[in-house]
Formats: C-alpha cells, structure tokens, sequence
C-alpha cells in the first residue's frame, strides 16, 4: 500500500496568472466598487458543464445545467473581456452499460444512437445560446488517448491492481452500491426487486475479476484540501456533506468491467478483457477539451470551474479529484453544484410523461425569457418546481412590465422628445445628500436608489461567486423596481420641458433613470444576451462601452464627465420583451392531471 503521504497535496501547479491587469482598471464610483484586486484573482478561468448522457432526449434540467454554467461564465468574459482568459466546455457522455442498454432497447447501433442525441444537445444548446467554446463527445479518438494515457499513468503510480469485485451496480446511475444503500422493491410482477435507496433505480449483484483504484489511501489528502479551500465546493452545505462523506470508510474502487459484459467503451490499455468504467473516461472530458496529454492543458489546469448537478456530487468531490492526485495533479479549483428541477412536485421521467421539453419552452417563452426564468427561479441550494403559469407570471411581472415598461417610459418620444441621453444638473441633484436650496430637487430615496444601483455590480459579482445567480437576478430586479419607483416619484409626464425650473430636473429625472438602464442591460447580458443588447441598443451604448469595466454608472453625480450625456439614443426597434399570454400555459397543465 503506498503511503498517502506521498499524495500530499501539491501546491496549485497553475502557470502564471496572465497579465491581464490591464483590463482591470478602476470600475465603479460609489461604495460597492469591484476592486481591480477581486477582477484579477482569477485572470483565467476553464467553466465546465457535466456530459450528458445520451440514453434519452435533453430536458430542462439539462438545460439548466448548461444554462449556469453559460452565465458564469459570460460573467466572468464581462469582467475581463479578453477572449483569450475564459474557457467552456460542454459534451455528451457516450459509453457504459446505461448507453449500451438504451441502444439495445431501441434496436440501434451504440454509435446511431449517440449520434442522434449527442446532435440534439448540440441544437438545443445552440438554439439557447449556450456559449461554448469547446463540445466534447467521449467516443472521439482524441478522447481515448487522453483517457488511455491517464490511465496508464495511475497504473504506473502503483493505484491500480486487479481484484475480486463482488458488489451491486447500478446501470442507470453507472456506480457501484453498498449493501446499506440498496432496498427491496415491489416489481411489476409482483415480485421484490433491489432498488438504489437514492435514486430507485434497479441494481444488481455483480462479481468478477476487475481493475480496482486504491481510493481508500486518499481520504485524508481529499479531507486536506478541503479543509484548505473552503470555497472549492459551492454552496457551502455540499462542502460539508462531501466532509461527512469522508468521515466514512472510503473503500477501493472498481474502474473496469469485463469486456463480454461491457464491450461499448474505451477498452483497458494491454488487457482488451477489460474496458474501463465509464466515470473514469467520463471525468477525463474536462483534460482531454484542454488538449491532455500534451502539455498544453497546463495553461487552463486546474483554473477550472466544475458545474454539477447534486446527483453527481460524489464522482466530482470524491472520485475525480482522487484520480487527479494519483495522477500527480491538482484536484479542480471550484465545483458550483445545483439542486433539481421537479415538474408539479415530481421527479421528471419519461415513465411519468412529465418530461418538460425544453426547446418548447424556448419557443414558446422565447430564449431569453426561459434562460431568465429558470436562472431566476433556480435554486442551487434545494430543488425547484416547474410549472407553465410561474414562467408566464415572472416574466410578465419581471421583463414585461418592470424592465420593459422602464425604458418605455424614459424612451418615449412623449417624454424624451429630443430622443437623447439628456443632461444631468448638479444643482437639482448635488452629491450631498440633505442640501437644500431652490434648486434642489432630489429626495432622500433618490440617494438611496443611487447608492442601490451604484453597489449593485459588486454585490452581482458576489452573488455570482457564491453561485447564487438567482440572488444576483432578485437584486437587478429589486433596482428596476425602485428605480420605477423613482420615475412615478418624479413623474416626468407632469413637468414641462419649456420651462426653465422643470428643465434641468426633467433631464435629470431621464438621465438618472437611463443610467440605472444601462446598468441594468450591463449586468444582465449573461442570462438574457438578447434582450440586453436590445436594450443596451436602444439606450446608444456601444458594444464596447458594456463590459464591466466600462461601467462607470452615473459618473456626472460624483463630479466626473458622462460619455453618454447629449449623445442620441439608438433606433426604436419595438417593445423590449412582449407581454405573454395566460393560454400558453397547456404544456405541464395537460401532464398535471
Ligand atoms: N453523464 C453524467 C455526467 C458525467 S460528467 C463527467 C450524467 N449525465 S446526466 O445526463 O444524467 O446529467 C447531466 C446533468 O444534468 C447533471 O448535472 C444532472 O444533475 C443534471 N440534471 C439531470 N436531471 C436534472 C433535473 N431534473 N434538474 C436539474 N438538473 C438535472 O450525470
């Protein structure tokens, strides 16, 4: 047995951090300023989303999956928008028993039935503008010598042996289960069958000769670096849970099934009797995208963000960083992990025909309103419910009316005639709160909205970090609100562009209200694109005025030149997202009864 202090952890073998400091310039005025400090921490970053089985059509859980993945990381280009820091990779995962079963039962060929799924991942998340820079599928050649090579290099660390396996497996989750966790089920005859305790999925006894990864040596190094980096799985409960996982005894582990059982997969190198277990050549997706074995993966490894599902929290907590340090390298630097998306309080399955699709979900609530629908209503911590009327209501509410009814409002040729960014006048609005004087127009909650939108992208960028897009999205959607607020506070529709004492608080009033605008489109470009650069459009700003560090929000408040003020506004090109209609809710109703 090799000692596990030989697999202490090694320090993070990243290369140099590039020297993108450049785009880190100062950002925002106000308290609430992103630091160049937190923009440069991590100047690249490798996003990552979990493949996708292709046994069965992608539903919306998978879309989410990729949806959070796609924000983060669209986040993190607009904070340095070098091309050259952000990585994304996303894929299918074609091999094992589970594939092998669904072809078998489809009548096809493996291969036919991966092509045909793997292209319907591949539409989806085009069509939802998912923005991957790299689409991996695992039966590529590329892929097997990458995982063939790291086979070999665990095999020569001395981790794997062959041994007896006796134990149950679970074809639908790919694992290998302890007694404790199997239970007895009803079947359809009648008869008791063993289930998986978590999923319920079928298993059954399996006893044959296999390769076997020594796991037991590396629980403490895995215990080490967790409690060394406390933010490397986020949200904090999957941390802790992974933490008591440890606790436990953590036995060896299989990674290879018998040929004649499972021939669809990557086959042992020198023993063609053995191919090898599908999480092993599943994990090894996130090296063979960044060009392992070459050392060329070095430049993104391990800069790289995992995005998981909680139903695979063990195979990336547990498994993928124990290979990693056999394999003499660093586990990944942050694995984000989300809960579920239940349909009418159930599971989805398609024996429950309540399997939500989510390219009718696109159409139907267009790209856009579905991307910010489910990244506003997802929850990483625990799962959430779907159903049609909830999608309907928040976007009305939210994009319809709230946002879109905004820049209506201080777009209008009724309004802003001149059709410009108008002036804003220090005197009506001075920096100090609490002056007074004649021309003093601005009340205490015009302070505080200031200050709320001022904060708003640090406090965006926090929730980002945490992993909690949804709490990023309540916060613009609670500025909007109190930036309506603000206008029906003001109501420019009353005050008089002729006259010389409503004039400069008229302007002020739009000017204030466009700038909370642009902030707003800014920040919310990595859930809703489209929309954004509508909005972005229609307000004059160009596409390179809108990344983060050209954000610079209300700059005239705190005595600095505004680029925008006098400059025409963009084209009218129509209402920013269109009201929907209560009918369009059949989708899950007709499943619900
Ligand atoms: N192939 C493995 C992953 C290998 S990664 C090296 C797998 N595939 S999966 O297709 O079953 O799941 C892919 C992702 O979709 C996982 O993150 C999973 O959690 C997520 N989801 C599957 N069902 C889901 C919901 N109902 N809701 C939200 N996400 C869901 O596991």
């Amino acid at each position: 047995m090799l000692r596990t202090s030989f697999l202490r952890l090694l320090g993070r073998t990243g290369a140099s951090k590039l020297s993108l400091l450049e785009d880190f310039g100062p950002r925002y005025y106000g308290s609430g300023s992103l630091s160049a400090r937190d923009d440069a921490s991590d100047a690249r970053a490798y996003f990552t989303t979990p493949i996708f089985y292709v046994n069965a059509a992608p539903h919306i859980g998978h879309l989410y999956s990729a949806l959070l993945a796609d924000a983060l990381c669209r986040h993190r280009r607009l904070r340095s928008p070098s091309t050259a820091a952000t990585r994304f990779s996303t894929g299918t995962d074609e091999h094992g028993l589970k594939i092998q079963q669904a072809a078998a039962t489809a009548g096809l060929a493996p291969t036919e039935l991966c092509d045909r799924i793997s292209e319907q991942f591949q539409q989806l998340f085009q069509e939802a503008g998912i923005s991957c820079t790299d689409f991996i599928r695992t039966t590529e050649a590329r892929h097997r010598v990458a995982v063939q090579q790291f086979w070999g290099v665990l095999k020569s660390r001395g981790l794997l042996y062959k041994g007896l396996y006796e134990g149950w497996y679970c074809a639908s989750d790919e694992c290998f289960l302890p007694e404790a966790k199997v239970t007895w089920q009803p079947g359809p005859s009648g008869d008791s069958l063993p289930v998986s305790l978590e999923s319920g999925h079928p298993v059954s006894w399996t006893k044959e000769e296999n390769y076997i990864f020594r796991l037991s040596q590396f629980r403490e190094p895995l215990q080490r670096w967790l409690r060394g980096n406390p933010q490397a799985i986020t949200p904090e409960p999957f941390h802790h849970v992974v933490l008591q996982w440890l606790d436990e005894e953590l036995p060896d582990l299989s990674v290879s099934r018998r040929s004649s059982h499972l021939h669809w997969g990557i086959p042992v190198p020198g023993d063609d009797s053995q191919t090898i277990y599908v999480w092993l050549d599943a994990l090894v997706n996130y090296l063979t995208v960044i060009g392992y074995p070459n050392a060329e993966f070095k430049f993104w490894w391990p800069a790289t963000s995992h995005i998981i599902g909680k139903d695979i929290l063990k195979f990336h907590a547990i498994y993928w960083p124990a290979f990693l340090l056999g394999a003499g390298m660093s586990p990944p630097q942050r694995i984000y992990v989300h809960s579920h998306w239940t349909v009418c309080g159930q599971k989805m399955s398609k024996s429950l025909g309540n399997v939500v699709d989510p390219r009718t979900c696109l159409n139907r609530y267009t790209v856009d309103g579905f991307r910010y629908f489910l990244l506003r209503q997802g929850v990483p911590n625990w799962d959430c419910d779907y159903y049609d009327e909830k999608v309907v209501k928040l976007l009305n509410s939210e994009l319809a009316d709230a946002l879109g009814g905004l820049l209506n409002r201080c777009t209008a040729k009724r309004i802003n005639p001149s059709e410009t960014y108008p002036a804003f006048c220090t005197n009506c609005f001075p920096s100090e709160p609490g002056l007074v004087g004649p021309s003093v127009r601005a009340q205490a909650e015009d302070y505080a909205l200031v200050s709320a939108v001022a904060t708003l992208p640090k406090r965006v960028a926090d929730h980002y970090d945490n992993f909690q897009i949804y709490k990023a999205l309540e916060a613009v959607s609670s500025c909007v609100r109190q930036t309506n607020g603000f206008v029906q506070r003001h109501a420019p529709w009353k005050l008089n562009w002729d006259s010389p004492v409503d004039a400069p608080w008229l302007s002020t009033v739009l000017h204030v209200a466009l700038e909370c605008l642009r902030v707003f489109g800014t920040l919310l470009q990595p859930v809703t694109p489209s929309l954004a650069d509508k909005l972005l459009s229609r307000l004059g700003v160009s596409v390179s005025e809108r990344s983060l560090g050209k954000l610079y929000f209300l700059p005239r408040f705190y005595g600095h030149p505004c680029p925008f003020e006098g400059r025409r506004l963009g084209p009218e090109t129509g209402v920013l997202f269109p009201k929907l209609d209560q009918s369009r809710t059949w989708v899950v109703k007709a499943h619900r009864t």
